[in-house]
Order: structure tokens, then sequence, then C-alpha cells
């Protein structure tokens, strides 16, 4: 891909993710560093071709230093592996806040807001143009809102947008999965099986291999 992503955002530069990953390592400025939550920012390979963007991470994510490790992760998991697709080989997973964003009790946690989303934009744009993956999913309204500037997941789940030569779907957020169990026809799973499916597809189609094997 030759059109940076991150001059869109206006963001700096990094020659690498580990000097990205250093400053951001170091921030002090962000607008969840008065919560004192550490900085979660990434898992998978970074030769991935296939890249997921979450939310934020949870308690779980804050405690391991890992976006996705705890039910949400789980299941994700399991999508992905659904559709034949390693979390750890051929999958790149970042989130669109780095801190877990505290909830009233300073325990629990909550969605973050648009602000705190804003303000690491510029760094999710500047993983994506490190990792230059073919194929991006957006779980949620959070990540939609932060790449495409778009909320409302229902009518956006399971749609391409084209940006920048990849290829991005939003996809519903595993933890609307774990509350929402049911496997019926139309129910939110069964969509998000529909969905990873057509994931595969343009994978493949894009990576030039055949049926997963
Ligand atoms: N939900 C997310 O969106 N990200 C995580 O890292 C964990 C749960």
């Amino acid at each position: 891909m030759s059109q940076s992503d991150s001059s869109s955002t206006g963001a700096k530069q990094y020659s690498s993710l580990e000097e990205l990953f250093s400053v951001m390592k170091r921030m002090s400025d962000d607008p969840l560093a008065k919560a004192g939550t550490n900085i979660v920012i990434s898992r998978g390979n970074p030769k991935a071709k296939l890249l997921i963007i979450g939310e934020a991470p949870g308690p779980e994510e804050n405690i391991q230093g890992k976006p996705f490790v705890g039910r949400a992760g789980q299941m994700l998991d399991k999508i992905l592996q659904a559709a034949n697709f390693d979390p750890e080989q051929d999958v790149y997973i970042t989130n669109s806040v780095f801190r877990m964003p505290p909830g009233e009790d300073g325990k629990n946690f909550r969605k973050p807001t648009d602000t705190e989303t804003d303000f690491y934009r510029p760094y999710v744009f500047e993983i994506i143009r490190l990792i230059d993956p073919f194929v991006m999913l957006l779980t949620g309204n959070v990540a939609s809102y932060s790449i495409l500037r778009k909320t409302g997941i229902t009518s956006l789940r399971g749609k391409w947008t084209e940006l920048q030569g990849r290829w991005i779907m939003p996809i519903f957020h595993p933890s609307y999965l774990l509350r929402n169990p049911s496997k019926e026809p139309g129910s939110p799973k069964a969509q998000m099986w529909d969905d990873i499916r057509e994931v595969r597809k343009k994978y493949d189609e894009l990576t030039g291999k055949t049926a997963a094997s």
C-alpha cells in the first residue's frame, strides 16, 4: 500500500512498530492517563494481513497487557477459528483506545467517549500503516466511529468499504454476541457467521489463496 493512512490524520509517522510502541507506552498526556490503567496495545502476528480493531481493554486485558484476552477475546478467537483463521498466526489485534476507561466506582469499566477515541485515533492509523493489512474488521460502534466516522453497527455490519487499498468490514462486537447467544437464523450470531465467511472469501481472494484448507 503506497498511500500513508496516518497522513490523513496528521499523525506523526514512526519507522517501526517497536518505535511507535515505545512512544505509546510512555504516553502520559492521554485522556485516560489519570485513570492509572495500563497501556494495552496489541497481540498476534505483525505480518498478518488481517487486522482486527476492537473498542478498549477491559479488566482482564488491563491485567495481562494484551487486547481481547478475556471472555470477549475467547469469543473472537472462536469466530476466527470457525473461518479457519489462526488467531496467533493469521491475525493482528488492537483496539481504538489503549487504556481501560474506568467506571464510576473506579473498578468497573465503561465505553470510551468520542473525545477519548479521537485522541488515540492517530495511533490506531499509525498501527494500520505499519501493519499494512489487506483486510480490516472493526468490532462494534467505537471502532467503526474511530476508523470510518460512522456508527449504527446493525446496518454497517457485513458491508465492505474500500479505503486506501484496504478492505474494511464492521462486524458485531464479540461482547454483543455473549449477551445475545441465540443462533437462530437472523440472530446476531448467525449474522456474524455469515460475515466471517465473507471475510474468509475476501482474504483468500486478496492473498491469492484458494479455498480455506
Ligand atoms: N473488548 C475490546 O474491544 N477490546 C479488548 O481488548 C477487550 C474487550
